[in-house]
């Protein structure tokens, strides 16, 4: 394969997620090679821990790529050609908040659905424009390619800061990590499977699975297996409780309503009471990542460090959110028009629904970026979730650019996670005290 090769910039480098990245980047360099690597984040602490083991991979593996680590935003976008954004606003610390905070209220306690993630929407979406300005100043024709949740919220924020900018792209792992499981249990290849799926981020419904090599919808058969089979993630062994039991929970969605196969973030919507109540306040994901995959990445960043080498240490790799990142920059730099689960604006993908709505569809991606595939109207049922769902997103990006308290209380009175207002507000007063360095309203 002879391509030409690239620079890339990760922002929100100091992420654990980083790592297995960068072994994506190694195992797929011929696909997608590169020439320049540059690792961002404004936390140099975080940089620092993971600098040598990143460096030791990137000398063995994949000798002559230039590699920097830096503080810099300037020094990080000038030249580059694809940005891989993967910031967290605030880092763990506000994440426990998110989680937290909604729990004492009774509502639920997660990172990007309800409360938490409208927190976390709101301190996302500054930093988010603030970076989009940066790198067109010093790449105007790099491509964006966002992972930064809350990515709804994110994504919507940014069509209406940059309506004109062909290059953004948002896109979120989860229904790659299921078309990922859903493989497994049909024992397919997952590139042999292509998706027909509508909704939201985090909020939406697989209608047909095609098997290319056949043409056969596979999604009747996966429906039939999951009327009866616990549904496990691809790499269940090296999942945390609280993600198996989201994906059984896809089980009891479908039993409920079995038109369509849903994401599994549909659960806080679906089942918020149940939830909460399996939930414990004092222990929440960001406790559960912490002990889990934040020990075992920084232990062998560590020991690299110490030793200098990568001796008795793995090539950590991105099974789910590395590989897609990759193989996403891949389809693009290269016009392949591969199929991916993208986020775009809807315009007439699903005609009942408001045009200026961020769905997530399946799409080609090419060099010109994502042609989202028409989805057609969505039934009643499904248009009334949407909607909702969308006028909360909407209204949520509104009011951390209008600095709007207002519509802060009428996007979390829509949230279905919390609905009575007299909850909004009280949970809304204590989300803007603990968020108060990083988003007003009015
Ligand atoms: C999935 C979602 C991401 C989310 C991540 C959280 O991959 O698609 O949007 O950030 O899960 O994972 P964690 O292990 O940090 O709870
Ligand atoms: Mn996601």
């Amino acid at each position: 394969m002879n391509r030409k090769p690239l620079a890339v910039t990760i922002v929100g480098a100091g992420s654990t997620r980083t790592p297995a990245l960068i072994g994506s980047l190694v195992n797929l360099k011929e696909r997608f090679p590169l020439k320049k690597l540059v690792l961002f984040d404004i936390d140099k602490s975080r940089l620092d821990i993971q600098k040598d083991y990143i460096r030791l991979v990137m000398e063995e593996h994949y000798p002559g790529v230039e590699l920097t680590f830096t503080v810099e935003e300037d020094e990080a976008y000038i030249g580059t050609d694809y940005v891989f954004v993967q910031m967290r606003v605030g880092g763990a610390p506000m994440r426990s908040y998110d989680e937290k905070i909604p729990l004492k209220h009774g509502l639920v306690g997660q990172e990007t659905c309800g409360p938490g993630g409208f927190a976390y929407g709101m301190r996302s979406i500054r930093p988010m424009i603030h970076m989009v300005e940066k790198v067109r100043q010093w790449a105007p024709d790099a491509w964006i390619l966002n992972y930064t949740n809350p990515a709804a919220i994110v994504s919507v924020a940014l069509d209406k800061a940059f309506p004109d900018d062909k290059k953004i792209l948002n896109i979120c792992d989860q229904p790659y990590s299921m078309i990922k499981s859903f493989a497994k249990i049909l024992d397919v290849d997952m590139y042999d499977l292509e998706p027909r799926y509508f909704g939201l981020n985090h909020f939406g419904w697989f209608t047909k699975l095609y098997n290319t090599k056949t043409g056969v919808d596979m999604l009747p058969q996966l429906k039939d297996y999951l009327t009866n089979h616990e549904f496990k993630p691809f790499n269940a062994e090296q999942r945390d409780p609280s993600w198996l039991e989201t994906y059984k929970r896809v089980n009891k969605m479908l039993s409920y309503f079995p038109d369509h196969l849903p994401n599994t973030y549909l659960q806080y919507y679906f089942f918020p009471s149940e939830i909460v109540a399996e939930s414990n306040p004092e222990f929440t994901r960001v406790d559960e990542a912490a002990i889990g995959r934040e020990v075992k990445i920084l232990d062998i960043c560590k020991k690299a460090a110490e030793q200098n080498s990568l001796e008795g240490l793995p090539l950590l790799v991105g099974e789910v959110h590395g590989n897609m990142m990759v193989e996403v920059a891949e389809s693009i730099a290269y016009d392949l028009n591969k199929v991916f689960v993208v986020m775009v604006k809807n315009k007439d993908i699903i005609p009942n629904l408001p045009a200026d709505a961020m769905v997530e569809t399946p799409g080609e991606l090419g060099a010109k970026g994502a042609k989202g595939y028409v989805c057609g109207e969505v039934d009643v049922f499904y248009k009334a979730l949407l909607e909702g769902q969308y006028a909360y997103e909407r209204l949520t990006a509104e009011a951390c650019l209008e600095e709007n308290y207002g519509k802060a209380l009428q996007a979390l009175t829509i949230n279905r996670t919390v609905v009575d207002p007299n909850k909004a507000k009280a949970i809304l007063d204590d989300l803007m005290e603990v968020n108060k360095e990083y988003w007003i309203l009015k």
